[in-house]
This record gives C-alpha cells, sequence and structure tokens, in this order.
C-alpha cells in the first residue's frame, strides 16, 4: 500500500509558517519592518504575556485600503516588487509577501488600517489564515496590527518559547535595534500594559548615546561607493560587554567576519559597538537568508580592508602595551582597596572597578624581574636537600647556571642530591614550593622563558592568602610596571575591568 501523501494545504503552511516566524521577537521583527517600509514615523509596540498572549504594532503609515487589507495577509502577497529584476534593488525591509501570511497562519490575527485619503478604516479578523470578518472603522490613519494567541495552533512551537521574561526581552533587543537605525522615528513600547520606553524623534549621534548608555563612543566614517561606513566604537582599548550592532542599509544582520575585524582593534576583546555600512545594492545579496538577517557581500575582503583602514583612523590597531599601561595607571584609584576571598583584590578606577587576580599579578611581577634582571636570591633558613633520578639530574646540571641567575642557588651534595640555599628574593615559598617547582622543571627544558615561568608560578602569592594594604599596594605598584601588565606568562588575564556603564547597564539604569 502507498504511504505517501501530500500533505494538506493548511499543514503545509504551519510548517512553513515555523520557518519565519520561531517566537514573539519574529513576529515584531516583521511587523515594525512593515509600519517602516509603510513611511511612518511612530511606531507603538505592545504586547503581553512575553507575546504570547498579545503583540500589537501600530503605525502611522500610509495603511492599506479595503482591496489590499482583504490581500495582504494570503501567501505570496505584496505591494513591494512587481518583477524579478526588482529584486536587484530592493529598497524595503520586506519584499517576499511571506510576513504576513505565516503570522496568520498561526495566529489569531486583526489588521486595521486607514489610508491618509479615506475617512474611515476597515478592520479583517483572520484566524488560521481563514478571512472571520471584514467591517468599517473609525480610526487614525495608520495600521494596527495585532495577533493573539500566537502558535495556538501549533503546540510544538508553543512548548518551545521560554519564559515571558526572556521572550520580552527578546523583543526589547529588537526594538532597540531598529530603534538605533531609525533615529527620524520615534518609538513606544508597552509591556503587559505598563509604557517602558518612548524614544522621541532623534538624530543618530543622540539616538545611539540615549539607546546604548555610553557616551564617550567615538564616531568613524570613511569609504565611498560602493560601501559607505560609520560606526560607533568604545575608545581605545576599552572593549565593553554588550551587544554589536551591525546594519546593512539599516536591516541588521549577523556578520562574524565583521566582528572578527573590530575586535582585533580591542587587543582581540569582544565588544560592544554600532556599526552602519550602507552599501549599493548591487555589492550585496541580502536573499540569502529566510529572516534575512545574514547578507553575502560579493566582496568581503574588500568590505573588511576598507573597515580595518576606517577604524584605524582613530582606534588604531596593536596600540602598545606602555601607552595602555600609562593609560590604566592614570586612571587607578590605588587608595581604595579591598581583598575579596582573600585572592583577589578590588580598586577603584577612575571609570568603574578594576578586580587583580593576586596570584596572576605576582606570577607576572616575578617573571619579568628574574628574567629581565636577575635576582640576587634570599637564603632559605633551612636548606633544602632533594634526591633526584638520573634524568633530573640530568636535566639539573644543564640549568644549573640559568637557576642561579633567577636567584635559585644550589650546591650538588652526594652522588644524587642537591641542596637548594636561595629562592627569588621577596617571595614566600616553602619546602613544599621548591620540590614541586623542581618537579615541574624536569618537564620543561633548558628554555629560559620556561624555566622562569616555572619558578614565577611556586614563587607566586597563591590564593587564599591574605594580603596587607601595604602588600596590595606594593602588588598592584609592581604589576603596573611591568611591560606586559594584563597577562600572567601563561597568557591568562592578571585582572578584569568592569566600567560604570556596563553596571548600569546590567543593573537597567
Ligand atoms: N503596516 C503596514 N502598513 C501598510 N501596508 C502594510 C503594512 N503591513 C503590511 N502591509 C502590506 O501588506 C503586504 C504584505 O506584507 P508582508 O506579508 O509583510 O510582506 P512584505 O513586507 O514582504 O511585502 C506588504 O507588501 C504591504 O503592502
Ligand atoms: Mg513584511
Amino acid at each position: 500500500m502507498a504511504e505517501i501523501i501530500t500533505l494538506p494545504e493548511e499543514i503545509v503552511a504551519k510548517i512553513a509558517a515555523g520557518e519565519v516566524i520561531f517566537r514573539p521577537q519574529s513576529v515584531v521583527k516583521e511587523l515594525i519592518e512593515n509600519a517602516i517600509d509603510a513611511g511612518a514615523d511612530r511606531i507603538e509596540v505592545e504586547i503581553a504575556g512575553g507575546g504570547r498572549r498579545l503583540i500589537r504594532v501600530f503605525d502611522n503609515g500610509r495603511g492599506m485600503d479595503r482591496e489590499d487589507l482583504l490581500r495582504c495577509y494570503l501567501k505570496h502577497t505584496t505591494s513591494k516588487i512587481k518583477s524579478l529584476s526588482d529584486l536587484d534593488r530592493v529598497v524595503t525591509l520586506g519584499f517576499r509577501g511571506e510576513a504576513l501570511a505565516a503570522i496568520a497562519a498561526v495566529s489569531r490575527l486583526r489588521i486595521a488600517s486607514r489610508t491618509t485619503d479615506s475617512e474611515l478604516g476597515h478592520v479583517i479578523e483572520v484566524m488560521e489564515g481563514e478571512l472571520l470578518s471584514i467591517t468599517e472603522i473609525g480610526m487614525e490613519k495608520g495600521t494596527e496590527v495585532s495577533v493573539y494567541d500566537l502558535f495556538f495552533n501549533l503546540p510544538a512551537r508553543r512548548k518551545f518559547l521560554r519564559s515571558a521574561r526572556w521572550e520580552t526581552k527578546l523583543v526589547v533587543e529588537k526594538l532597540k535595534q531598529y530603534a538605533f537605525a531609525y533615529p527620524e522615528i520615534r518609538f513606544i513600547l508597552r509591556i503587559d500594559g505598563r509604557d517602558v520606553m518612548d524614544l522621541s524623534k532623534k538624530d543618530l549621534p543622540e539616538r545611539v548615546a540615549d539607546l546604548s548608555g555610553f557616551d564617550d563612543l567615538i564616531m568613524v566614517e570613511g569609504g565611498r561607493y560602493p560601501v559607505r561606513i560609520k560606526a560607533y566604537l568604545p575608545p581605545p582599548e576599552k572593549a565593553r560587554a554588550g551587544e554589536n550592532l551591525i546594519f546593512v542599509n539599516k536591516r541588521p544582520v549577523v556578520d562574524r567576519k565583521i566582528n572578527a575585524v573590530v575586535r582585533e582593534h580591542y587587543g582581540d576583546k569582544p565588544t560592544f559597538f554600532l556599526l552602519f555600512l550602507d552599501v549599493a545594492p548591487e555589492f550585496y545579496d541580502v536573499n540569502v537568508h529566510p529572516s534575512k538577517s545574514e547578507v553575502r557581500f560579493h566582496d568581503h575582503r574588500y568590505l573588511t580592508d576598507l573597515l580595518n583602514k576606517v577604524i584605524a583612523t582613530k582606534i588604531p590597531k596593536g596600540k602598545t602595551v606602555e601607552q595602555a599601561t600609562l593609560l590604566l595607571k592614570e586612571e587607578l584609584r590605588p587608595d581604595r582597596l579591598f581583598q575579596l576571598h582573600k585572592s583577589y583584590i578590588l580598586a577603584e578606577t577612575e571609570g568603574g572597578l578594576i578586580i587583580i587576580d593576586q596570584h596572576a599579578a605576582h606570577e607576572r611581577i616575578i617573571y619579568e624581574r628574574i628574567l629581565n634582571r636577575g635576582d640576587e636570591g634570599q637564603p632559605l633558613l633551612f636548606p633544602i636537600s632533594l634526591e633526584l633520578n638520573d634524568e633530573q639530574l640530568r636535566i639539573f646540571e644543564e640549568v644549573k647556571e640559568i637557576l642561579i641567575r633567577f636567584g635559585i642557588k644550589t650546591r650538588r651534595f652526594g652522588p644524587k642530591s642537591i641542596v637548594i640555599e636561595t629562592v627569588p628574593s621577596l617571595t614566600t615559598m616553602d619546602a613544599e614550593d621548591v620540590i614541586a617547582m623542581f618537579d615541574d622543571l624536569a618537564q620543561v627544558g633548558v628554555r629560559r622563558e620556561e624555566i622562569a615561568k616555572v619558578i614565577a608560578c611556586h614563587a607566586a602569592i597563591k590564593t587564599n592568602t591574605p594580603l596587607t594594604d601595604e602588600e596590595m599596594h606594593l602588588l598592584i605598584d609592581q604589576l603596573f610596571n611591568c611591560s606586559d601588565p594584563y597577562h600572567c606568562p601563561h597568557g591568562r588575564p592578571t585582572h578584569i575591568k568592569i566600567s560604570i556603564e556596563e553596571m548600569n547597564r546590567r543593573l537597567g539604569r
């Protein structure tokens, strides 16, 4: 018996809808895009129950007449392109004619709309893609789309949604993206009946400062046909936690290669930034991703080279460590120190807070000191004798001279034993540390840097060690006199910075 059937139309529609509409956020995205395409300069978004219960978007754009209203929710209906050739020069955000049909398939939909040249508007009600009613209605010029009970008929999708809080957060993020790209539009957001945001019309710099919460971003600009670039970036070496946003002709997109280019200017740290690309239509293709969140550039290399050049005008790549250190030292306010969990030192800086890993910091200090200047060594009160095996003895003979330079004086004592007489100065190594150090030394061979790393690691203050105020001051002072105060010899960070902006942002200020 044949098993294969053609799926009924309504099931096909629902499955297809699931590919464009994943969650409330995708509905909001599509509705905002339609509002922008309609030429609105005021867009009001309202959600309830994380968008499951209600998503409503009102815009004061050009609206639809009765005839268009009866078409707009059907599949493949659009006013934005007429023929295949139009695809190459799309100027609107939408053009596939899928969004309203997809939303209609998985919700109860109500659309009210009125054009400028009509006294009255019309309202349609649609359920699972079927028209229930159309009536006249008095309303302001524009369009109001209300989406009730999203995925009520697609339990699998509904189950996949996360908490109302989370879905709300995603909606807010999406709205903010468009608010960055369209400062000339007023955006209003209402959540569960409460007004939470009202962004009046602004110019771009003001909108950026308002929305990002950062008032020290640096604007860079450059390029010409086919690619123009405008970016807002944190000051050099001040990478900031936060979402980075890339817009291509005002359309938010994701592009990992572009992220990587920006990051290179911040010591490879991820950072918040805003990037607006004005790209000639023939230079890229948006039709690659169903939600159009990825675009394909015909010459990505050209784009990244240009981007690099433009950013480098204000934010040079590979700023020298000395410059950066100077900056940091100026910022530091070392009169306010605090030790946390006997392992971290907290210090106030001009721009926020710095958290220093005491062990990693001390490792860096010892490493640079013994490697660059050598060390006299300080005598152990009770010299330690060690029994070595043949292999260890062989290595010991090879590195003996280097160890002396690094502050570790030894003496042969019988055929297989050595006595350790000094350890690097300003350290508090005990017998246990020395033995562990010799174990590690046997592993690393004869390279000076590697040996210095091992010594620094075992000589440094450990975590879980209380420090006095003086010790903390000394440590910080010495750290920021290092040529690379940023990393321990193994490459881990010695400290992290948290800016006041980040604290504000994370606390929702
Ligand atoms: N807010 C709106 N204001 C005016 N017209 C709208 C609005 N939303 C949708 N439309 C009309 O409905 C059509 C279908 O919308 P949609 O399904 O999102 O497809 P697309 O945006 O790809 O054209 C649009 O082309 C437009 O003509
Ligand atoms: Mg659309």
